[in-house]
């Protein structure tokens, strides 16, 4: 119940316990045609979509990578560390960073951007669309991305920790380059990230100088072209488990999938409230695959993790940076479902209870319960 990397269903394990195959061999041809196939239907877009031998940063590096020169501005809303990263990125690549500090608990608007954008003419805007450090996630990208354009603006997003589980309309709302990862809402293991390029991201992609080799998208669109393959060594392990993963995607169905993901999200949320836990984010911007609550005063966050894990076999996380020991987050993502949730807020309430938390067994349970019968 960590926010990724999350459990893999075992479909999609045994689907990688193969004999290793040739990357160059017509075997890795037809998977790789047909997971490139399958990224579409996560993207929702009829783009091309990338995949890399990279965890989900490397994804986001490839953006910039390909898209930024130096003292080129891009525009970057500011509310965790994983936004902090993006800006950290463009800063390795000599572009300049245009920030917006948001409140606490929240995420990007689109009013922010606008605002910030009649001050300033940039590039590319980059959002980080589920905000993983403190469980926000963005509520109205389409408008973002709308404003952005009008603005002359590239829009780049990093979805890592949402796609799958959260509304994101890669190609209806026209996102440009949007990255995702295999260990999250895919519930695949980790090691595999992707790129998808709008036309409009492929006209500024083309007449830029790639920065990096590794990661140069011209390249692995010409290996796909002309043979079906990718420019360096792919592991082929992790993209035959991924195509699995999609494929097991596909069967649910994607509206499906984020219904699910949402409705446990609110599950563990009302389990907090009612076991008289203050949830982190605020209410409109709760993410549906992060949820956080605050470490109730008297409590240790190493402690509450320690128990849950060596008494219940659950695995939750902590803050991250300067929320390390005020915040738990439990990833709610990939397989998840209703008993896994119950039996997670069950682990939690005897925990706290342990603890010494004055918490009424049950009431989480309870609380979460009810959602699922209403859903
Ligand atoms: C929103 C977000 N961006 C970037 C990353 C970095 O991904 P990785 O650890 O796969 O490189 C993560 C990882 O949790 C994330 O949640």
């Amino acid at each position: 119940m960590i926010p990724g990397p999350t459990n893999v269903p075992p479909r999609i394990l045994e689907a990688s316990y193969k004999p290793i195959i040739d990357h160059r061999g017509p075997e890795f041809e037809e998977l790789y045609g047909e997971l490139l196939e399958n990224l579409k239907y996560f993207f929702q877009a009829n783009y091309d979509v990338i995949p890399f031998t990279a965890s989900g940063t490397g994804a986001v590096e490839s953006i910039v990578s390909n898209t930024i020169n130096p003292g080129d501005k891009v525009l970057v809303p500011i509310y965790g560390n994983f936004t902090n990263r993006v800006k950290d990125v463009v800063e390795v690549y000599g572009g300049k960073v245009v920030t917006v500090d948001i409140p606490q608990r929240e995420a990007v608007t689109p009013e922010k951007v606008e605002e910030a954008l009649q001050k300033e003419k940039v590039k590319m805007v980059f959002i980080v669309f589920n905000e993983t450090s403190t469980g926000v996630a963005v509520r109205r990208m389409r408008e973002i991305a709308k404003i952005s354009h009008d603005h002359g603006a590239l829009v780049a997003v990093d979805a890592i920790s949402g796609l799958g589980g959260d509304e994101l309309k890669v190609g209806e709302w026209e996102i440009d380059f949007c990255a995702a990862a295999s260990q999250k809402c895919l519930a695949a293991p980790p090691g595999v990230s992707m790129v998808s390029v709008s036309e409009r991201g492929w006209d500024v992609v083309k007449s830029t100088k790639a920065k990096s080799h590794y990661f140069d998208f011209k390249l692995y669109k010409k290996f796909f072209l002309e043979r079906r393959q990718t420019p360096f060594t792919p592991v082929v392990q992790i993209f035959m488990a991924v195509n699995e993963a999609l494929k097991f995607l596909r069967e649910e169905g994607i509206e499906n999938r984020i219904k699910r993901h949402r409705i446990c999200a609110e599950a563990f949320y009302r389990a907090y409230e009612a076991m008289g836990l203050k949830c982190y984010a605020k209410r409109e911007f709760r993410s549906n695959t992060v949820t956080v609550f605050e470490v109730p005063s008297g409590l240790k966050d190493s402690e509450i993790r320690r128990i849950m894990r060596e008494k219940h076999n659950i695995y939750i996380s902590g803050g991250m940076a300067e929320l390390k020991g005020k915040i738990i987050r439990v990833g709610s993502m990939g397989i998840v479902n209703q008993s896994i949730v119950i039996t997670t807020i069950n682990a939690l309430e005897c925990t706290l209870k342990e603890l010494g938390y004055d918490v009424e067994l049950g009431s989480g349970v309870s609380e979460a319960s009810k959602v699922f019968l209403l859903a």
